[in-house]
């Protein structure tokens, strides 16, 4: 059984996001807080991973089921040892349409630097880097272990270095911490080449104690960057993206090209559920069919006991066709003191965001 499959919401299935370890050497406050992520925590000892061969078998069934985008995730995936080799198998594999995948990593950017040029190697395509301030007090207070910011420039710095091409930047905006680098921020990545994303701090997990008081709205975002500098609204690159784009505009109020773009992520003041054509697979093999989900559909099992190609596939197909899922859609007519969904949900830092 293979072919494009939709859920019964219609949407496709299109991007597959892997994580591939639930480990992390930085604390943000909004994902991984270190007072529950704290030496106490037990993090899953190797042998419940899925083995880069088993992810790569799963990949495969994936792509005959119409993906067309892969993204490994974490924690922080640049800590699980040898990923290039993951990297490399994974491009190696091909789309229904008989297409290299799009193949791209979301990365806190401290290893960056060091480990570009082998990912390149090895058929990565793309990196997005997240960064939430160019001040380094700042910075070191909300990755909460230290870390310089001078390094993850280093690390952007060198991934343009070697090549990968539509480069991003995600800045998780938090009213009152983050919030007033939002136009240096920009200015910054203007005309770099680098695309930089506003993201709406997102009440996912239970675990970062979110409050709507603290999530900056995207609109007022553009409306605080067209104080500054023009913007105009560009169209989707394609169906069931996270982002909307704004392009930097020259002074006729053209999108000028080489100024580059922004893109804001609405996950809370504008739902993106109707086309999310998004899967994740965690790294023991778990299927999670939404960033908000509470439970995910074992397939390491199936890995495991012997069940063939066609089978889990079979399996596959069923968990998608029968997806109803919306949670961003939802939120707005759940209980407020909840932050929305009242079940245990899944942490940002088990599912990679
Ligand atoms: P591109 O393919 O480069 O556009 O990446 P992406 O936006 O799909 O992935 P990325 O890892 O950069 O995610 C950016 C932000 O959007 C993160 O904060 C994610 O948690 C959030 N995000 C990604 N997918 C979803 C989704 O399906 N639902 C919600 N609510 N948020 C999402
Ligand atoms: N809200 C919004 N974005 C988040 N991320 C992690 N936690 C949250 C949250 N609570 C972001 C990371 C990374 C992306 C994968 O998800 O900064 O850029
Ligand atoms: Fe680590 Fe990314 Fe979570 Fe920050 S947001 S703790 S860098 S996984
Ligand atoms: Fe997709 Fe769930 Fe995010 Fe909606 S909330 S866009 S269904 S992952």
């Amino acid at each position: 059984p293979s072919g494009h499959l939709i859920d019964s919401l219609a949407r496709p299935l299109r991007d597959l996001r892997i994580s591939v370890t639930d480990r992390c050497n930085f604390r943000c406050g909004y994902c991984m807080p270190k007072e529950v992520f704290d030496k106490h925590h037990r993090y899953l000892p190797h042998s419940d991973l899925l083995r880069f061969e088993e992810i790569t078998r799963l990949s495969t069934l994936f792509l005959q089921h119409g993906v067309r985008k892969i993204r490994l995730t974490g924690g922080e995936p640049l800590l699980r040892k040898g990923l290039e080799n993951l990297v490399e198998q994974l491009a190696g594999l091909r789309t229904l349409e008989g297409r290299t995948p799009d193949l791209t990593l979301t990365t806190n950017g401290s290893l960056l630097a060091r480990k570009a040029r082998t990912l390149k190697a090895a058929g990565l395509q793309r990196v997005t880097i997240s960064l939430d301030s160019l001040n380094d007090a700042v910075f070191r207070r909300m990755n909460d272990v230290d870390f310089p910011v001078a390094d993850v420039l280093a690390g952007i710095d060198a991934a343009q270095a070697v090549g990968f091409s539509r480069i991003k930047v995600n800045m998780v905006v938090k009213r009152g911490t983050n919030d007033h680098e939002i136009a240096t921020m920009a200015r910054h990545f203007r005309g770099s080449g680098v695309t930089l994303r506003f993201i709406e701090y997102m009440d996912v997990g239970a675990t970062n104690g979110w409050r709507m008081d603290e999530v900056v709205p995207s609109a007022e975002v553009i409306a605080r960057l067209q104080q500054e500098l023009p913007l105009v609204q560009l169209p989707a690159e394609s169906p069931g993206e996270t982002a909307q784009r704004w392009g930097w505009a020259d002074a006729l109020g053209r999108h000028d090209p080489a100024l580059g773009e922004v893109g804001v992520i609405s996950s809370v003041t504008q739902a993106f559920c109707g086309d999310c054509n998004r899967a994740r697979l965690s790294m023991e093999g778990r299927l999670y069919l939404c960033l908000f989900a509470s439970q995910g559909w074992d397939l390491r099992r199936l890995l495991r006991d012997g069940s063939s190609d066609a089978q889990i596939a079979a399996a596959i197909a069923g968990i998608w066709q029968a997806r109803g899922d919306r949670y961003s859609e939802l939120r707005a007519s759940l209980p407020p003191e909840t932050g929305g969904n009242p079940r245990r949900r899944i942490e940002m830092s088990y599912i990679g965001g």
